[in-house]
């Protein structure tokens, strides 16, 4: 076992790589994923089928191909080569777009239409009103959703180990092919990703009940 002590800090540093790129494509995602939704919720027909047909798209194939098409097929149809982190943070923001999308349109549509018909009386405008008043309360009431979508962007974004970036589970399998210790270098990752979705649901925890004071 004790082979295996040297490689921990270098494993170790792959918590601020995963951590980086699960924040960056959450919060991407998440833009996209509101807007996204708002193009489903809409007037506009056009942007309403085009939004209903890249929920298709990017859940109806496989994260993983979405992922090495976008880092292998794209230098190849551009001029562009592109890094494996920055492949990796466009992939993952997009299919999650796809997922939150949904998950904002139902938060949406879950508050009451009495409060969209008081604003309109008021007169405040549609965006004002949308970020005022009903994403404040859709917020809420998809908030554990949210949580899920975090929690599966922080385990799958083990996958963009596949195309080279020095994540955990990146490290913790070069470790592994370094010593033949697979028990210890994959142990290590094992926990790491386990104590992080914990943290990340004790977190989501306390952000549902401060939220739910006001009701
Ligand atoms: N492994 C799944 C896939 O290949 C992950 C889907 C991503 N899910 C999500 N909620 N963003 O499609």
């Amino acid at each position: 076992m004790e082979e295996i002590i040297p490689s921990i800090p270098f494993i170790l540093e792959g918590i601020l790589i995963t951590l980086k790129f699960v924040l960056l494509s959450a919060v991407i995602g998440f833009i996209l994923g509101i807007g996204v939704a708002l193009a489903k919720l809409g007037n506009n027909k056009f942007l309403g089928k085009l939004a209903g047909a890249y929920t298709a798209f990017f859940r109806g194939t496989p994260l993983i191909l979405q992922l090495v098409y976008i880092y292998y097929v794209i230098p190849q149809l551009t001029p562009w080569n592109i890094e494996p982190f920055v492949a990796g943070v466009i992939a993952f923001s997009l299919n999650s777009a796809a997922y939150i999308s949904e998950i904002i349109r139902a938060g949406i549509q879950s508050v009451d239409k009495g409060q969209f018909e008081a604003a309109k009386a008021l007169n405040i405008p549609y965006f004002k009103a949308m970020r005022k008043i009903i994403l404040p309360q859709a917020i809420k009431h998809i908030l554990p959703a949210l949580m899920n979508e975090g929690i599966m962007l922080l385990k799958e974004s083990a996958v963009i180990s596949v195309i080279g970036v020095s994540d955990i589970m990146r490290r913790g399998q070069i470790v592994a092919a370094d010593t033949y210790n697979y028990i210890g270098a994959l142990t290590i990752p094992l926990i790491l990703y386990f104590l992080m979705v914990r943290v990340l649901e004790m977190y989501g925890s306390r952000v549902e009940r401060r939220l739910s004071y006001s009701d």
